[in-house]
């Protein structure tokens, strides 16, 4: 099979092409013929070193597919062969074939597409689990995003919409934040050309947002946690901007407000059915067309190091996909 291969740390130009044996499935496993797969930042720091997930070189890349079943290993007895599947795989998606743990498939409704599917679940799911769960968000709060037109912001723009949130997009150009109101957040903030805290408390009647969901980080944190509501939430999701803010401890106390970590990874590993509840909930608001990904650019595979460099270089808009 041809795949995408990490053979050194660095920046995604060092990524090679290559043609590797296929994957057998071992017992608990299934492989999978990947007809898309999804790029997620996580794919942009591995390869760099840069991420708590350090595998061994070389490696393939790629941490969710979508495709069909080939082969299922001893002990597998769902999914089977030739259903289409999700599946989130960490690394080795970057591939015409990835092995994974039977338990880590979804089945796909009729009438998910393959594309749709690999950009899915790990952006979808971890915006659920926590506006859902770690914020427990309710109809009617403002929910503030950062960077709302990358892939986990504009989930939340999404799912925040749906879930009946007041959502105020906050992100680094007029293009992006028109995609954004595109896509139902009823507020903008350019911060490349506004101050944060001035635009939230234009958008807010200054008040503050009850939720923001922050996953860049760096400069924007402390800001934003300044303009928080009272009792308000503050999710800590990712820091794309590079660098890992400090928080003075007095300002949640000043607001009563909480600063909430979240980890989808976690979340599957240590709450495995109550993420499988959610993933199919999920599944089946994609099926309906309730939530819709946005996927902006579609690469072949031998152009995956040019997604990753787009991703790196703030040029995607919602999601990026491989089609090997
Ligand atoms: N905690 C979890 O379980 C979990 C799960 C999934 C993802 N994440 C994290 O969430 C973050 C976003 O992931 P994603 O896949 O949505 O990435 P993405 O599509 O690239 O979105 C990241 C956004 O961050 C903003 N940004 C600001 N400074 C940046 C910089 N120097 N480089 C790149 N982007 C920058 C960009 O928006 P503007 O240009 O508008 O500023 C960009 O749209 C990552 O840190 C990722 O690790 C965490």
């Amino acid at each position: 099979m041809r795949a995408i291969l990490c053979t050194e740390w660095g920046g995604p130009e060092k990524l090679t092409l290559a043609t590797l044996p296929d994957p057998v499935a071992m017992p608990g496993q299934v492989v999978i013929g990947v007809r898309a797969a999804g790029v997620n930042f996580p794919d942009v720091l591995i390869v760099q070193y840069k991420y708590q997930l350090r595998p061994d070189l070389p490696f393939i890349p790629g941490s969710e597919v979508a495709g069909e079943v080939l082969a299922v290993g001893e002990g597998v007895t769902t999914p089977r062969v030739g259903d289409r599947v999700l599946a989130a795989c960490r690394i080795g998606g970057f591939a015409e074939q990835v092995a994974v743990p039977a338990e880590s498939c979804h089945v796909l409704p009729g009438g998910v597409g393959y594309p749709e599917a690999a950009v899915f679940m790990l952006a979808y799911c971890t915006v659920w689990h926590t506006l859902t769960d770690r914020a427990a968000a309710k109809p009617g709060e403002t929910l503030l995003v950062l960077g709302a037109a990358g892939g986990v912001g504009l989930a939340a723009v999404q799912i925040g919409k749906a879930l009946g949130l007041r959502v105020i997009a906050a992100a680094s150009s007029p293009g992006k934040l028109a995609v954004c109101a595109a896509h139902g957040a009823g507020a903008l903030i350019d911060y490349s050309a506004e101050d944060l805290r001035a635009g939230i408390a234009r958008a807010t009647d200054g008040q503050g947002p009850d939720i923001i969901f922050d996953p860049v980080g760096g400069a924007l944190s402390e800001p934003a946690f300044r303009s928080i509501a009272w009792r308000g939430r503050h999710l800590v999701v990712g820091f794309a901007e590079g660098a890992i803010p400090s928080l003075p401890l007095n300002l949640p106390l000043l607001k009563g407000a909480a600063l909430v970590g979240v980890s989808w990874g976690g979340y599957l590993k240590r709450e495995h059915a109550a993420y499988r509840i959610a993933a199919a909930e999920l599944l089946a608001w994609l099926a309906s067309g309730r939530l819709k990904p946005l996927i902006s650019a579609r690469y072949a595979l031998q152009d995956t190091p040019r997604a990753l460099q787009d991703m790196a270089a703030r040029r995607a808009i919602g999601k990026l996909v491989i089609e090997p």
